[in-house]
């Protein structure tokens, strides 16, 4: 290791102190701490614009002050520059114990669904970019290759290039000798046809270089006061996920109707039905927005300069909010111990690849990934597996009363998903 050239990564880690966070590690389907308890994710999705907010060290400050007084211990960042340095941000984060998990795309570079689908060298270029911008922070807790890159129930021929993202990442580890290889998963919208199949096809066999290491399901089930394990469908999610060898967790979650929220699925996560098999959750979102997802918000802006018609204010001081206190007070009530490192043997073997179905999964199994620089072609993928489409009426979202609640609900081709982000900040994007 310390013979290796390795600019920034090195000193990065030879900076770790014995007060640093240490990064976190993974055994089967858990995540551990450095001294061999259980990591259970309370997250925050923490992106204020649609640019990087990990740059500005006195905004991260303030809002750090307040994480710390939720209870959190993880932030989700979406977009990130890797021109820019984050060490003031990380080191605020880092002291009050929050893991950073950073999606490695950007409005750019993520991964189509319908463009045909694609992976290029372009892409892996500016993932590897932010990868290691990011590898020499001990609380780097992970990266996703993409977040809701397959948003119809069609949508599956997109999926082998997110496979062939994972496996590119991993081997870009193993070629430029990471001394830690940083876990490598994806974020995948709630989409009942698909399921399990796109989440087991991630981890499918037992080639963990092309395997995600952990998968993340961004989730709107369970709403409101009366809805419970059962009746938000959180069971059924459980049931697929039992066996799922790797990490799983919620990296969004928190519907929004009825507000003000309650957060009562929290209980069921980190309850004793789930948190054998779930990590946690992140919740959506931090910042106020129009989509009215917020635990906090800054103010209201000049319409003048408010993104995208929305006037909530970017930035500032933060003012906590009904969702805030109700968030703060379920996490203080649920605190999972959880195995400890020493004690758990994973029995979770590998898990089989998905077979093909005409039109609902059209992924062959046998075919290999597809290398860099390979484009889909429908028409081809069409023939060999027949029809490509199912009927629109089939595409729904199990239970998703928010998919058509939320302002910005227009995703990139026009299409409800069931994810906050991408829909919200890509129609911003598309006005700046
Ligand atoms: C990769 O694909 C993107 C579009 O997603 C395109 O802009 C870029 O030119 C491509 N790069 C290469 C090397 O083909
Ligand atoms: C997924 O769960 C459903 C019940 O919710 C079950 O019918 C199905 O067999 C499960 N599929 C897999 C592959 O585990
Ligand atoms: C999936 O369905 C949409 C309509 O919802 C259609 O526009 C798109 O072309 C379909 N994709 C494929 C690969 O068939």
């Amino acid at each position: 290791m310390k013979s290796i050239a390795f600019s920034g990564l090195t000193l990065g880690l030879l900076a770790v102190t014995s007060s640093a966070l240490e990064p976190l590690t993974i055994k089967g389907s858990k995540f551990f701490h450095a001294d061999g308890t259980q990591y259970f994710m309370k997250g925050i999705a923490y992106q204020r614009s649609p640019t990087d907010p990990l740059v500005d060290k006195s905004q991260c400050q303030t809002d750090a002050t307040l994480m710390k007084e939720l209870g959190a211990n993880a932030i989700r960042v979406y977009h990130v520059d890797s021109a820019k340095n984050h060490d003031d941000c990380m080191k605020i984060f880092e002291d009050i114990g929050v893991y950073a998990f950073i999606d490695l795309d950007d409005f750019p570079t993520y991964i189509e669904q319908d463009g045909p689908p694609h992976w290029n060298e372009s892409q892996l270029e500016a993932y590897t970019k932010v990868l290691d911008n990011f590898a020499g922070y001990s609380n780097l807790g992970g990266v996703f290759v993409g977040n809701e890159i397959i948003t119809k129930s069609n949508g599956s021929f997109a999926a082998p290039y997110i496979k062939a993202a994972v496996r590119d990442i991993k081997a870009y580890m193993e070629e430029k000798k990471y001394t830690r290889k940083i876990p490598t998963g994806y974020s995948a919208a709630d989409i009942a046809e698909l399921r399990p199949n796109l989440q087991n096809y991630l981890a499918c066999g037992d080639d963990s270089a092309v395997n995600v290491d952990f998968f993340g399901l961004n989730a709107y089930e369970w709403c409101g006061e009366a809805t419970d394990y059962h009746v938000s469908g959180y069971d059924k999610l459980n049931e697929n996920a039992t066996d799922y060898p790797v990490p799983i967790f919620f990296s969004e979650t928190g519907c929004n109707v009825p507000t003000p929220r309650t957060f009562k699925d929290q209980f069921a996560i980190f309850g004793p039905e789930m948190q054998d098999v779930w990590s946690g959750a992140i919740i959506y979102e931090w910042i106020q927005e129009d989509n009215n997802y917020g635990l906090v918000d800054y103010g209201r802006a000049d319409p003048k300069t408010a993104i995208g018609g929305d006037t909530w204010n970017r930035g500032g001081k933060p003012t906590p909010l009904p969702d805030f206190s109700a968030l703060k007070t379920v996490w203080a009530s649920v605190d999972p111990t959880g195995v400890s490192l020493n004690k758990y043997t994973s029995t979770k073997g590998p898990i089989s690849c998905p077979a093909s179905t005409a039109g609902i999964w059209n992924v062959d199994p046998s075919s290999p990934l597809p290398t860099l620089g390979q484009t889909a072609v429908f028409a081809e993928v069409d023939a060999a597996v027949g029809p490509t489409t199912v009927a629109s009426s089939q595409t729904t979202y199990s239970v998703d009363p928010t998919s058509t609640s939320k302002p910005n609900a227009a995703g990139r081709n026009g299409v409800a998903v069931s994810g906050g982000f991408a829909a919200a900040v890509i129609a911003v994007a598309a006005m700046l």
